[in-house]
């Protein structure tokens, strides 16, 4: 960018801060992705509708490339500025605009954390359930651009069953409305959901309209450990068979929770298990829970589950959670890493587990697996550990490419929840043929004709 377009855009936004100093530029240069950092040449925290829409009108004008970002808490690359240029931050645009009882909706702006929408509308006795594992820190308008899920989207869904209605600016600056406060619309093409994990390749969301439910008022979570991997894994498509609804159904392979309870202080309760299952059940009763746990209790025995350690108090409910939480980072801290989100239908799960172990093993990388078992979506993560720099980056793709294709072949896909960002780019064709790239092309194109919105994202370069 030249000093006479950085001085334009300063002119452009009244509110926004604009950054350009290398020291705030840091923390823009890179997200939760490994070790991947790019630098901006500026980073524009818009406090308006009116100031995203005069950047993107400006860097459409002046092809400069624009990367939206949240909290920057992806996991694949979404929110890296790998062409430089303009880094258009959300975060000043963190109102909660309405909490609206009468008709159970939350409107509000993209950089409200997912956590405090959770906790303000948690008071009004209300629930908003998605729960990525960075809820205390990611952002809405992220959630939406990667659809989040987190473990209670086994009973609850994702972050699209819960948008009804967006305002986004187009690259070229238009406004765009759709739906609202509607629980039904069948008026033309659903742009929400469009949007809806789009991964800010095709506009930038600026409001949100979310669906809220009655928060449930009992719960219960069970800890069980097992001493092989497949038997928690097939246990899981079990339960749901045998009528329960878990609230949350999280698989974690044994060397993942002693990483996390390193992480969090904690004792592992179940030290010698291979893996374990942490399943939630919700409801409005305490005889709904009691019936849920004797339907659990019966499923996980005759699964071998060695023994169970039900968490009643809130206490202990959340110090567990705070251990599944701390998953994804403890086990990362541990070495250089590059973390899967593999989904299939629930029933592969032992399956896909199984041959994730037996590539890693061929390849020579280390994994630890963990994941919402409940959903099929398994977070593998391959670590480098002992192998050498060139084994990591001339086999890793190899064994990659492997694990996407027998995920393939089990109906999987290669993104659950994390996106396909930066990094996985280069994989989509494993999953989707030519005529739906192209159509994804046509799409990017239609919405972004200059190509300046968050370029080199989610499709793999043209070849
Ligand atoms: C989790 C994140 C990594 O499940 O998706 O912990
Ligand atoms: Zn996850």
């Amino acid at each position: 960018m030249t000093p006479k377009q950085l001085a334009e855009l300063r002119t452009l936004v009244e509110t926004a801060s604009v950054l350009c100093d290398d020291e705030s530029l840091e923390k823009y240069s890179h997200d939760f992705t490994e070790d991947l950092r790019f630098a901006p040449a500026v980073a524009v925290l818009a406090r308006t509708t009116e100031e995203v829409a005069a950047v993107l009108r400006f860097a459409t004008r002046e092809k400069i490339p624009v990367t939206p970002r949240g909290a920057g808490t992806g996991l694949s690359g979404a929110a890296l500025p790998v062409h430089g240029g303009i880094v258009l931050s959300l975060e000043k645009m963190s109102r909660i605009l309405e909490i609206d009882e009468n008709n159970l909706m939350a409107v509000v702006e993209p950089g409200v954390i997912t956590e405090v929408l959770q906790n303000a509308v948690a008071e009004k006795n209300l629930f908003y359930p998605p729960d990525p594992a960075s809820r205390g820190s990611c952002m809405l308008g992220g959630n939406l651009a990667h659809c989040s899920g987190g473990p209670r989207a086994v009973k609850y869904g994702l972050t699209k069953d819960y948008v009804y209605g967006v305002e986004a600016v187009l690259p070229t600056g238009e406004l765009i409305k759709h739906g609202g406060k509607l629980l039904k619309n069948s008026t033309g093409y659903n742009l929400s959901q469009l949007l809806i994990g789009s991964e800010g390749t095709l506009a930038v969301i600026t409001k949100i309209y979310l669906k809220l439910i009655p928060m449930p008022t009992h719960r219960a979570l069970v800890l069980a450990p097992f001493d092989t991997l497949n038997k928690p894994a097939a246990a899981v498509a079990a339960l749901f068979q045998a009528g329960l609804t878990p609230s949350a159904c999280e698989f974690m392979e044994g060397s993942a929770v002693d990483a996390g309870c390193r992480q969090t202080s904690q004792t592992n309760p179940f030290p010698q298990a291979t893996a374990m299952l942490l399943i939630e059940v919700d409801g409005f009763n305490q005889v709904e829970i009691d019936r849920q746990l004797e339907t659990l209790a019966t499923v996980l025995e005759r699964f071998g589950a060695a023994d169970m350690a039900l968490a009643e108090s809130p206490e202990r409910q959340a110090q567990l959670w705070r251990l599944r939480r701390s998953l994804g980072e403890a086990v990362k801290s541990r070495a250089i890493y590059k973390e899967e989100d593999t989904v299939v239908p629930r029933y592969e799960l032992p399956t896909l587990l199984k041959c994730v172990k037996e590539i890693c093993a061929e390849y020579g990388v280390a994994s630890v697996c963990y994941g919402h078992a409940g959903d099929g979506n398994l977070h593998g993560n391959l670590l480098k550990e002992n192998l050498s720099d060139q084994a990591w980056n001339d086999e890793l793709p190899k064994c990659i490419t492997r694990i996407f294709e027998v995920t393939r072949d089990l109906g999987g896909t290669v993104s659950g929840e994390h996106g396909v960002g930066f990094v996985q780019r280069r994989y989509l064709p494993i999953v989707y043929g030519e005529a739906e790239i192209a159509l994804m092309r046509r799409l990017k194109t239609a919405f972004d004709p200059a190509g300046i919105l968050n370029p080199s994202k989610m499709l793999p370069d043209p070849k």
